[in-house]
């Protein structure tokens, strides 16, 4: 059989998690990410350029590996690591800072929209980019999954790679960029895209309660006809072949929105409960050894690629 192809991906922590982030981000890496040979990394020191609170970062490192684990990533499948423990990658993105030009850096779209704003950028966000083209390619990554907004950075990286083989030989693999299409926009409970900076999410690892009052809170049109955006959800929950069967629960119980909301809770009680369980039985601990095992496992090739790379640029002596 052929060598798997090697994925890795970076997490930053963005808070609580809700069923947008579910569909949209988790879901499609867990149904593909046994096809790699695949990598999670947690971005910590990306997370530094905005976060100054130790206590939450520290927090955010554990529960971004808690949420991953319990929607079902396997961590003997999957190397879990953080990119801090591993100086590999900041000593590589120091030696890219210095093969790109300040101009090039100037393009970056998280650089120049903090600068847009009017805002002053810290040097770290500035070269942002650079310590993302190391975490990819230290690990010789073929594919890389993200979102739109992360396309310039994969850029980037192969631009890295270009840079660095061409100045001292071929070095580097140019990665690809991995960018869900097909994956809908999840609705929030106005209609629009749900997003934690709009208020209109249910929460992916919520109480009960919490779901419900976010359910109940969806808004619905008063026309009598199918309030589209409990459809909207709905249809998330159940798989493609129970489609039909939920149209005509829907025609039948058409202007009775309170039911059609109850029968919503309860489809996503029966996703959501036990990804609840599992991450309340995942502690601290557990968390902490995953992380320590696959930043281990990350160091080796890393350490390795370094070798090289310190030998090539010339100081190795
Ligand atoms: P938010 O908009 O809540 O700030 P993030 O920007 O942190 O969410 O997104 C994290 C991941 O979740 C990204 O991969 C993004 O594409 C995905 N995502 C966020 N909201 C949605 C949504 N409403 N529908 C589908 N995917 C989403
Ligand atoms: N910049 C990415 C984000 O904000 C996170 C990230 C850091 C990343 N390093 C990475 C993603 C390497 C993919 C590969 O989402």
């Amino acid at each position: 059989m052929a060598e798997k192809k090697r994925l890795l991906t970076g997490l930053q922590s963005s808070g609580q998690l809700h069923i947008g982030n579910y569909f949209g981000a988790l879901k499609p890496f867990l149904t593909t990410y046994e096809e790699y040979e695949s990598f999670l990394m947690i971005a910590d020191y990306h997370a530094l350029t905005s976060l100054k609170d130790p206590a939450a970062l520290k927090q955010n490192i554990i529960d971004v590996v808690k949420d991953y684990m319990a929607v079902g990533v396997d961590p003997t499948k999957a190397v879990i690591f953080q990119q801090s423990r591993v100086q590999e990658h900041t000593e590589l993105a120091w030696i890219f800072d210095c093969l790109v030009t300040v101009p090039f850096l100037e393009l970056g779209h998280a650089y120049k929209d903090k600068v847009a704003k009017g805002l002053e950028a810290n040097a770290g966000l500035f070269t942002y980019p650079m310590l993302m083209a190391a975490d990819i390619l230290l690990y010789d990554t073929d594919v890389v999954p993200v979102g739109e907004d992360q396309r310039q950075h994969i850029e980037y990286a192969r631009e890295a790679a270009a840079k660095f083989n061409n100045a001292y030989g071929q070095t580097f693999k140019e990665p690809q960029e991995k960018i869900q299409k097909e994956i809908a926009i999840v609705p929030g409970t106005d209609g629009k895209k749900m997003s934690k900076s709009y208020g209109n999410t249910i929460p992916l690892f919520g109480s009960k309660e919490e779901i419900t009052k976010a359910v109940m809170s969806i808004v619905t049109d008063s026309s009598g006809e199918r309030p589209e955006n409990v459809y909207a959800i709905h249809k998330l929950f159940r798989p493609q072949v129970e489609h039909e069967e939920l149209d005509a629960a829907y025609n039948k119980l058409r202007g009775s929105y309170k039911t059609l909301k109850e029968l919503l809770i309860e489809d996503i009680e029966n996703v959501i409960a036990p990804m609840r369980e599992k991450r309340n039985s995942i502690s601290d601990e557990d968390v902490k050894k995953v992380i320590e095992e696959g930043s281990a496992k990350a160091k080796a090739i890393a350490s390795a690629k370094m070798a090289d790379v310190r030998n090539k640029v010339g100081v190795s002596i």
